[in-house]
């Protein structure tokens, strides 16, 4: 008989610690009706006490999503349970997701405390959630570094206490396989009252072992993964729903399944991708671009002849389309609403008409457009209610001279000017703009990226710019790599907390 293993995603928190990968709520309500639509059973949808911005999205998804689960972060604080159980108020089924950490590295060095305090501490934040929500899971951070004989202690007191789920964390991503998969397997063995709860896999990437962990724990017992889409999370990420997903699919003599509908796996992906500004690495697993490319002569003659001989996947199956119309200048409003409906972007009215003008201008200068490209300029669409926007730049720069940069700007409606020279285009651009803008801000991190191949390529650019002791992260993309920069910076700008 085939068990289910359900599917919690922590791309709208775990995901969205990345630094500059944070979304407005308006956004977040799109990733989180895509993850409904995926068949996700569990939506972290964030820490609501970690910011009123947090606490708004968690309100706002809860009103917006029907199915999941909505879940909130607390540590075990009992601030922090009240402020989740207020933000979750409008969910229709609801989960406080508390807890603390259980190794001693924690213990001693985060809480100064003791062994017996934390398992007290433990059990007390569960009964105290338990007073607004009937599900309620546990977490015991750290949990891959934590000794086990311990681990199975704290985990007892939390079942005492009334927790559903309890979630096993290796937090650092430490663990070796086997090892994870024996920690699970000892907590099944060990802890009484086990079978009155669901364990929980949370694996981190930090040494590239997050979904083989994952898979170990659901071999031995786990009921719940714990993943986000492309696998982004703190530091080197969490495990990929999309890899866990289509493990199980492909095989099936593992008799677990997943609620995932798996044709929604790859425009899933590209709107995370492309909301969060966070390319995907080209081999990554399952949804990156090269993940169903054959380039080798000796692969394109065996999958020529049967596709079997190299692919154990059908890109169909993860809604990867692999006859998609080519869009060019010529292309209709139909195509290009229909290519963002493949990718996961639905358009109406406006905001299409207003994209498809984009698109046509970056088709007069680009032969061919490509996802990432209708994808961007999907999300430039964003800045139409930001405050700053670039009206026009000119730059003229070259070998053995000084480049100068003149632009303009529109600020609330109200039209400022201004030119500059400096070292490099980019340099006389960004000083022209800091004489309209005249703040104490300072460059600090500056990334260009081409999107795919051609020199009419679209240029990406991520930017970090220190402003009153605070990082602001900046985006920009356009086929003029000096107005993707300034975009980036004005982009920064546009997040100051004035
Ligand atoms: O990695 C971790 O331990 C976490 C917990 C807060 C669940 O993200
Ligand atoms: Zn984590």
């Amino acid at each position: 008989m085939q068990q289910k293993l359900f599917i919690f995603d922590t791309t709208l928190r775990d995901g969205e610690q990345v630094p500059g990968c944070q979304l407005n709520t308006v956004e977040k309500i799109q990733v989180a009706k895509a993850l409904e639509a995926l068949g996700v059973d569990i939506i972290e949808a964030g820490f609501p006490v970690s910011s009123p911005g947090d606490f708004q999205s968690v309100i706002e998804i809860s009103k917006a999503v029907t199915w999941p689960v909505i879940c909130a972060l607390t540590r075990a604080v009992e601030k922090d349970i009240d402020v989740a159980a207020e933000a979750l108020r409008y969910a229709k089924h609801k989960r406080i997701h508390t807890g603390i950490g259980t190794s001693d590295e924690h213990i001693r060095y985060k809480f100064n405390s003791t062994r017996q305090e934390i398992l007290e501490r433990a059990a007390a934040c569960v009964k105290y959630a338990r007073r607004y929500v009937e599900d309620v899971e546990f977490y015991a951070e750290d949990a891959g570094r934590t000794d086990n004989e311990y681990l199975a202690r704290v985990v007892e007191a939390v079942i005492a206490a009334g927790a559903t789920v309890v979630n096993i964390p290796d937090t650092t991503g430490y663990c070796l396989p086997s090892e994870y998969g024996d920690k699970i397997r000892y907590l099944m063995e060990h802890v009484e009252g086990i079978d009155r709860v669901i364990l929980s896999t949370h694996c981190h990437n930090d040494l590239g072992m997050a979904t083989a962990n994952t898979m170990a724990g659901i071999l031995a017992g786990a009921r719940q993964a714990e993943v986000t889409i492309n696998g982004i999370g703190e530091r080197a990420g969490n495990t990929s729903l999309e890899e866990i997903a289509m493990i199980l699919k492909c095989h099936r003599n593992i008799p677990i399944e997943t609620n995932i509908n798996t044709q929604k796996i790859y425009p899933t992906s590209r709107l995370v991708s492309s909301l969060m500004n966070m390319p995907v690495q080209p081999n990554k697993a399952i949804v990156g671009r090269n993940a169903f490319a054959h380039s080798s002569g000796i692969h394109q003659d065996g999958v020529i002849k049967n596709v079997q001989t190299y692919e154990i996947i059908n890109p169909h199956d993860v809604g990867i389309d692999d006859s998609s119309i080519v869009l060019t200048a010529r292309s209709g409003r139909a195509a290009l609403k229909n290519r963002l409906a493949t990718l996961g972007v639905q358009l109406e009215g406006n905001v299409l008409d207003r994209i498809y003008d984009s698109f046509l201008q970056l088709a007069d200068k680009k032969k061919e457009i490509n996802d990432d490209d209708i994808l961007i300029l999907a999300g430039v669409d964003r800045s139409h209610n930001r405050r700053i926007q670039l009206d026009y730049l000119q730059v003229t720069s070259g070998v053995g001279v000084r480049s100068v940069a003149s632009l303009g700007l529109n600020i609330a409606g109200e039209k400022f000017e201004a030119a500059a020279s400096g070292n490099g285009p980019v340099d006389a651009a960004i000083k022209a703009l800091k004489k309209i803008i005249d703040r104490q801000m300072q460059l600090k991190e500056f990334t260009i990226q081409a999107i795919s191949k051609g020199s009419d390529d679209m240029g990406k650019v991520h930017m970090q710019v220190e402003y009153d002791k605070q990082i602001y992260y900046g985006f920009g993309a356009n086929t003029d790599i000096i107005a993707a920069s300034v975009e980036a910076y004005i982009d920064c700008i546009n997040k100051f907390k004035l």
